[in-house]
């Protein structure tokens, strides 16, 4: 992932796991994993997924996770050997755009907010169709980032730093609303979409899960916002906070998709 846009590191993910815990079983649910299968995870992170699904597949089947970052691949390994899973689970370097895999390989594929760190989702999207056997599903999982809101007296400024956010941190931040174009355009049958909104009530967090120190300091260093903005938007959101009112939210989408 690039470092300038959007990386997010092992700490942001454990805790984006828990977050995202029921969304990302309904994602295994859609994959329709069974034991004994193979299945793959295109940007697996540090195999918040892989082993899960590997208990799923059990020691008779396989579980597949790639990734471009070596140290998100170290992890996974290391998450692996402390399940108990390593025997049937393997983590590859190797960038969506260009699947190490034969066609038709997989019983079912999927992906978790990869998209929208990708400048463009078609070649992985394809690549994952690819490798996916005739009838098997593909499941995608991304963020509308365009959904980002927050309650604020300073609505201006928040779509000012919404907007910002959205284009500097991400290079595809409305990858969610896509999905359903992508899925159809690449002869995905009896296609699914649901859509999970999510809501901080957790100050703190949010501005963690929103990576607010970073978008603020970038949106003030270019321009966007001024300091006296800031400091408004900032006072609004503590005083929220004191008063145990603040609130946040955002949606993903979920696709699920078969293979024909
Ligand atoms: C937001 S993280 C999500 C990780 C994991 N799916 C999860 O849900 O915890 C996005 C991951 O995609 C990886 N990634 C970014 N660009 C990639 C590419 N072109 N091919 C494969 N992986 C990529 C990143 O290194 C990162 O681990």
């Amino acid at each position: 992932m690039s470092q300038l846009k959007g990386y997010v590191d092992q700490k942001y993910l454990q805790a984006a796991r828990h977050l995202l815990a029921p969304i990302k079983q309904r994602t295994y649910e859609l994959m329709r994993v069974e034991p004994g299968q193979r299945v793959l995870d295109v940007g697996c992170g540090p195999g918040t997924d892989t082993v899960p699904l590997a208990v799923r597949v059990g020691a008779a089947g396989r579980v597949v996770g790639v990734d471009t970052d070596a140290a998100m691949l170290a992890e996974a390994d290391r998450h692996a050997a402390r399940e108990g899973v390593s025997a049937w689970t393997e983590h590859r370097h190797a960038d969506a755009a260009a699947l190490p895999f034969d066609s038709n390989l997989f019983d079912a594929c999927r992906s978790e907010r990869l998209f929208q760190h990708l400048q463009n989702p078609e070649p992985a999207m394809a690549e994952m169709v690819r490798v996916t056997r005739p009838g098997g599903w593909v499941v995608v999982l991304d963020t509308d980032h365009g959904t980002w809101s927050t309650d604020t007296p300073e609505s201006a400024v928040e779509r000012k730093l919404a907007d910002f956010r959205v284009r500097r941190m991400f290079h595809n931040g409305f990858a969610g609303r896509q999905l359903r174009r992508l899925f159809a355009q690449h002869g995905l049958a009896e296609i699914s979409i649901e859509i999970v909104a999510g809501y901080f009530d957790n100050y703190a967090f949010w501005r963690l899960m929103s990576v607010m120190d970073r978008v603020e300091a970038e949106a003030l260093a270019a321009g966007v916002v001024t300091a006296d903005e800031l400091a408004r938007w900032r006072a609004g959101l503590e005083q929220a906070d004191a008063a145990g009112v603040f609130f946040g939210s955002e949606s993903l989408t979920l696709a699920a998709g078969r293979k024909a």
